[in-house]
């Protein structure tokens, strides 16, 4: 068989360690194996593809990033695009592809699955918002940084007695605020799915004081609903491909902080972590989850399983339908929230 992989959306570690685990696979069963660069780019136009083998598949285990490229293109905007998209895919007799993202180039791949295209998907996105899997590559790397990152400031609010507001990603989940909230010991978390306001900050802030707590460590998730927190207005030319608007934009972190100062006097600062949380070496949960989704990728495609994506589901792999992988958000469970509120 000819089989093809692709990354898509944000980059983020543990991407290599999927390809790889897809290459070595097809090789194994003396199958061919294309590489498509940047995303859904590159099934577009005259096709950006080339043919990967041991060479190119090797030393990338450790790599952040991805030997691929990766882009938001969406071809399901226009209708020629997804045209093109299935006409580069039998131009190079790909017989099989394999998509790894989130839930923009997941939901790309379904589409395609509805249309007959022979596709799987791999979970990607340091969100770990997709449906339908525990884990997705990408989440343990970037909570990790978060976690080191918390580890830095708790040294220096503590010397200036300062409230320090650190701004993680995070869109409509806030995984990675409260998991490395958690990892950090943060004295308040903010996440999307919980919606409060800037005077509820305050008062918390304010009881730590008088409770003898000179500092503060606040994690705020980008994407955190307050109503009352004037952020920065988007503008149309903000958007992604896929209507996603850019977040970075809003200034969530910043404008909290500079609240927070008003409203309570305290000095406060504040920290984004940005693209941070989407660089260096995977972990090993990364290297390891991602090697393990791609062999059980290439396994879906032996068992002609096409439309789905290996799921870690506690500590095993099992396929499951694209469809409800990207159905809905996997939001952070309240529970799980309330445990790090324990720790205010
Ligand atoms: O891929 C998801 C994500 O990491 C979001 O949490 C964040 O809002 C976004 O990507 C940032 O996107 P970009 O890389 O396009 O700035």
């Amino acid at each position: 068989l000819r089989v093809a992989v692709l990354t898509g959306g944000g980059d983020c570690p543990g991407l290599n360690a999927a390809i790889r685990a897809v290459a070595r696979s097809c090789f194994a069963l003396d199958w061919t194996v294309l590489g498509v660069k940047n995303g859904w780019a590159g099934l577009l136009g005259e096709g950006q593809i080339e043919e990967l083998n041991r060479k190119s598949v090797s030393g990338i285990l450790h790599l952040g990033g991805t030997i691929l490229g990766t882009s938001r293109t969406n071809p399901m905007k226009r209708e020629e695009d997804m045209a093109q998209v299935q006409d580069n895919l039998k131009r190079y007799e790909i017989d099989a592809l394999v998509a790894i993202g989130g839930d923009d180039t997941l939901s790309v791949a379904k589409r395609l699955h509805e249309l007959g295209v022979k596709v799987v998907g791999v979970p990607k996105t340091m969100d770990n918002d997709l449906s339908e899997t525990d884990y997705c590559i990408g989440f343990d790397s970037a909570v990790q940084v978060v976690m080191e990152a918390l580890d830095r400031l708790h040294t220096t609010a503590s010397a200036h007695h300062r409230v320090l507001v650190v701004e993680v990603m995070g869109r409509d989940a806030g995984w990675v605020a409260v998991e490395g909230g958690l990892a950090g010991g943060a004295d308040l978390i903010l996440i999307p799915e919980v919606p409060t306001d800037i005077d509820r900050v305050c008062r918390h802030l304010e009881r730590r004081r008088a409770a003898g707590k000179d500092f503060s460590i606040i994690v705020v998730a980008e994407g955190v609903q307050m109503p009352d927190l004037l952020v920065r207005e988007t503008v149309p030319s903000e958007v992604d491909a896929f209507g996603h608007v850019r977040l970075d934009k809003r200034g969530v972190g910043e404008t909290l902080a500079k609240q927070i100062e008003k409203k309570t006097g305290f000095e406060t600062r504040v920290t984004v972590l940005g693209h941070l949380q989407r660089g260096g070496s995977p972990s090993v949960t990364d290297r390891v989850n991602g090697t393990r989704f791609g062999v059980a990728a290439v396994q879906l495609i032996r068992e002609g399983k096409f439309g789905y994506m290996p799921a870690l589901k506690g500590n095993k792999v099992v396929p499951v339908k694209l469809a409800d992988a990207v159905a809905r958000t996997k939001t952070v469970d309240v529970e799980y929230y309330k445990l790090a509120e324990l720790f205010y």
